[in-house]
């Protein structure tokens, strides 16, 4: 998957994008971060990116013609376009999962006040926002998408962890995990994690997870109710004991 990154900040990504897992995918070859400075395309002689708004208000606005340069110079007509801003939907598992299935894409990442609105409705961009608070640029949203989609990209996660495996990716929230030791400051690993009996284990995993969601995310916990997966006998026993105590919380 090729990500074309617009910002006027494209050092704040490196360190993220040479990291660990996105590191290891951009050697590979799996991904391929296009980091594009937005001021390398402005015409004027101090580089100048951004302006006052026609109309006045407070802050200044990204210019139209440095971004369209930027945008030509990767041949953006046509490819999917995302600009990050709370103005857009919010970000889920579902949106990310599409995303996902990309070859390329292209994320404008806004500053100041804003864009030139000729940008986003002539490149057709779809606004994404990571959730209903604001920050100050659009290159921290645009990190957390990446991260996002980078990791349901196959081969990506090479192993460490399957993507798809993960409770959430069924809808529910993840169980409780443990390491060592066994005891901590008195605090005890829960007993069924050493019988060896892997059948039992994953059931108890199940419960966790379903208990977690139920009393975390209830709207997550019913839309899991409604269309969950092929479940074993076992399993459904657990649903039905733990649905039976939604009414009781
Ligand atoms: N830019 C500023 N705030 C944002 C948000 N919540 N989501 C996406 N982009 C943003």
């Amino acid at each position: 998957m090729k990500i074309n990154v617009l910002t006027l900040f494209p050092e704040m990504f490196e360190p993220v994008v040479g990291g660990s897992i996105l590191g290891r995918a951009k050697k590979k070859g799996i991904l391929d971060i296009n980091l594009i400075n937005i001021r390398d395309f402005s015409q004027d002689k101090h580089k100048k990116a951004d302006d006052y708004p026609f109309g006045g208000g407070v802050g200044m606005v990204m210019l139209a013609d440095p971004v369209f340069r930027a945008l030509e110079s990767i041949s953006g007509q046509g490819k999917k376009a995302l600009y990050m801003s709370p103005r857009g939907e919010v970000l889920n598992h579902e949106k990310i999962r599409q995303i996902s299935k990309e070859e390329e894409l292209i994320i404008l990442c806004g500053h100041y006040e804003g864009i030139d609105e000729r940008i986003l409705e002539y490149w057709n961009m779809e606004e994404v926002s990571i959730g209903d608070y604001v920050l100050t640029g659009g290159e921290l949203p645009a990190m957390v998408l990446i991260d996002s989609v980078a990791r349901l990209i196959p081969e990506v996660l090479a192993g460490e962890e399957s993507a798809e495996e993960e409770s959430i990716y069924s809808g529910l929230l993840e169980y409780p995990q443990y390491t060592k030791p066994r005891e901590y400051r008195g605090m005890m690993v829960p007993e069924v994690l050493f019988n060896g009996n892997h059948k039992l284990i994953a059931l108890w995993k199940y419960e966790k997870s379903l208990e977690l969601t139920r009393d975390r995310r209830p709207d997550l916990f019913q839309r899991y109710l409604k269309g969950h997966g092929e479940l074993s006998k076992e399993q459904l026993k657990i649903l039905k004991k733990v649905e039976s105590a939604v009414e009781k919380v």
